[in-house]
């Protein structure tokens, strides 16, 4: 199966696992080491309400956040919702079609969870994958029993009724992912098969209408036509037009921050981290300088990071930033200290009150401006979607607008990660910006092993420089999730010229990964190793060895500390 493991164990829940941003709220739960409130629900509505949508009921799979994107892809707007959600809720949307999603129930089990009536009342289209097609099965009067032989994995689907829309554009044979213990015995009245597999008869199924049913998954990227297959049920069987662009959402995002903001004030904790950039661009784009931008040197930044962040936000877009130099409060509270959990404490806590010191001077503040994404606020029942609500609550919220009585302004929270980037990239921000790795809230503080020192910081500031580059040049920086030196605290003995060295090891770390929960060591080429070590050798006076991390995680972590 495609299955990852994306329950953090205990050991390492101070992690935060999904920013690439230093959010406020991330120190202020590192800081405070409290559970975050949920965000407000004042900007839940949906920005347009003629906007079509397509609603994927949650029954629960692992694989359902991707059912959504994968429908966004096709330029429809479209929400995961709790499967027994009312109709009520679902009205304003505008529906064009439902989704019935996978889920690990069977539908002949006492209370396992079904389709709302309306489902199937209000004429829409219908298209349930795997357990959404059993339930469809069961609702509609055929019948479902444990199959006698489960199926996982890679299968080939034949279709059988080519003229289907929903096969426009498919081969006969297309391979497919499937997952499944549970079969069809009886179809509904109406209902035949359209496609098989060899363990299968019935893999795909309809009513000749609008109701269809998938026994394998078209939304894992192991079912090679599983994005046609979705295009397709959106567009030609739904009737869905391609509305769902960022030039639209920028539009009705400026509308809606205008007329939420109205004349009051908003301040934005800018990090040059992707998800904070955009919200202060499209809150700047919406309401001009009613927006002041917090940056805050922490004195654990990169090279050049602080200088390359000002440039875009204050000389080319215009906008109120303020910069704060707070490498000596930061560094002083750090002296002496070795402990990773330590370090963070003290980073969060001092970040908050930095931040806390510059609003005030600014005055009056209504609004913080947020990088609240999808996955982070939706109420579902799947393991994915509990688990991003988990760490929501942990990196994503704290008690800062509690504390200074703020109203929180989320323009991102209907968008996934890929669309904001997407964004981003409509807003007219640089390519570096949008697809910058994540880089961890306390810095370069927790890649600095043992105690953090202004001599140690340049010398890891300069090797990491030395990979960024290098990495950037054989354009594998998009490629990895995170490329990144870590100064560990051995010394050992080298030879430059005819001089003995005793000096730092540095680590070299670079990996995969698709949500950092599990993470594998990316297979750097050879060349490109030795032109690292070469480099970081020569040119960063302290190191004078180089190893390369090869541990995934499990069972290491990304980050060293
Ligand atoms: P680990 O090291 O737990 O990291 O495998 C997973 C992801 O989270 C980032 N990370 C952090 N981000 N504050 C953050 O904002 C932190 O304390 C922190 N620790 C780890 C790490 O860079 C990786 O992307």
């Amino acid at each position: 199966m495609v299955n990852q493991n994306l329950n953090p164990s205990p050991d390492e829940s101070h992690r935060i696992a999904t920013t690439d941003d230093i959010e406020v709220s991330t120190y202020l739960e590192i800081a405070k080491g409290q559970s975050g409130a949920q965000p407000s629900a004042a900007d839940k509505a949906i920005p347009s309400a003629r906007r079509e949508a397509i609603i994927v009921l949650d029954f629960g799979s692992q694989y359902n956040l991707l059912i959504a994107r994968r429908v966004r892809e096709t330029q429809v707007y479209c929400e995961l919702v709790p499967h027994d959600t009312p109709w009520e809720k679902i009205a304003p949307l505008n529906p064009k079609g439902f989704i019935l999603s996978g889920g690990p129930s069977s539908v002949y089990d006492k209370n396992a969870p079904l389709a709302p009536a309306y489902v199937y009342e209000k004429g829409l289209p219908v298209l349930g994958i795997c357990y959404g097609m059993q339930a469809i099965t069961q609702q509609l009067g055929g019948k479902v029993s444990p199959g006698t032989r489960k199926e996982y994995g890679h299968a080939m689907l034949h279709i059988s009724e080519q003229d289907c829309p929903l096969f426009q554009g498919l081969p006969e044979a297309t391979p497919v992912w499937m997952s499944h213990g549970d079969r069809i015995e009886e179809f509904p009245p109406g209902f035949s098969a359209l496609a098989y597999t060899e363990n299968s008869p019935y893999a795909v199924i309809g009513n000749g209408k609008n109701i269809f049913g998938l026994q394998f998954h078209p939304e894992v990227v192991h079912t090679a036509e599983g994005k046609t297959i979705i295009k397709n049920f959106v567009h030609n069987i739904c009737g869905c037009h391609s509305s769902w662009t960022m030039a639209n959402y920028i539009n009705e995002s400026i509308a809606n921050i205008k007329k939420q903001v109205g004349g009051g004030k908003i301040i934005n904790a800018l990090s040059g981290g992707v998800d904070s950039s955009v919200v202060a661009t499209l809150i700047y784009k919406a309401v001009g300088d009613q927006l002041t931008c917090i940056f805050v040197n922490n004195g654990v930044l990169r090279k050049d990071e602080a200088e390359r962040t000002l440039k875009v936000f204050k000389n080319n877009l215009g906008m109120k930033v303020v910069y704060v130099d707070a490498v000596d409060r930061f560094l002083g509270r750090l002296k002496g200290i070795t402990d990773p959990e330590q370090k963070r404490k003290i980073i969060g806590e001092e970040f908050i009150r930095v931040f806390e010191d510059e609003a005030k001077k600014i005055g009056k503040v209504d609004f913080l401006g947020q990088g609240t994404l999808y996955p982070d606020v939706i109420e579902s029942v799947s393991s994915v979607s509990t688990v991003s609500a988990k760490i929501k609550s942990h990196h994503n919220v704290g008690g800062l607008p509690e504390r200074m009585t703020l109203k929180l302004l989320e323009p991102l929270r209907f968008l996934f990660k890929d669309e904001v980037r997407l964004l981003g990239k409509e807003l007219g921000l640089p390519e570096e910006m949008v697809w910058r790795q994540p880089f961890p809230g306390p810095g370069l503080a927790i890649r600095c092993i043992g105690e953090v020192t202004r001599e140690k910081l340049e010398i890891l500031r300069n090797a990491d420089a030395v990979l960024m580059e290098e990495i950037k040049k054989a354009d594998m920086y998009r490629r990895l999730w995170q490329s990144f030196v870590v100064l560990t605290d051995v010394r050992s003995v080298g030879v430059m010229g005819d001089f003995r060295t005793y000096s730092h090891m540095a680590a070299v770390r670079a990996v995969t990964s698709e949500d950092a929960m599990t993470a594998d060591w990316a297979r750097l080429p050879y060349d490109l190793l030795a032109r690292i070590s070469n480099r970081i050798v020569n040119e960063v006076p302290g190191i004078n060895r180089v190893v390369y991390d090869i541990t995934s995680k499990p069972p290491s972590t990304i980050e060293w500390e």
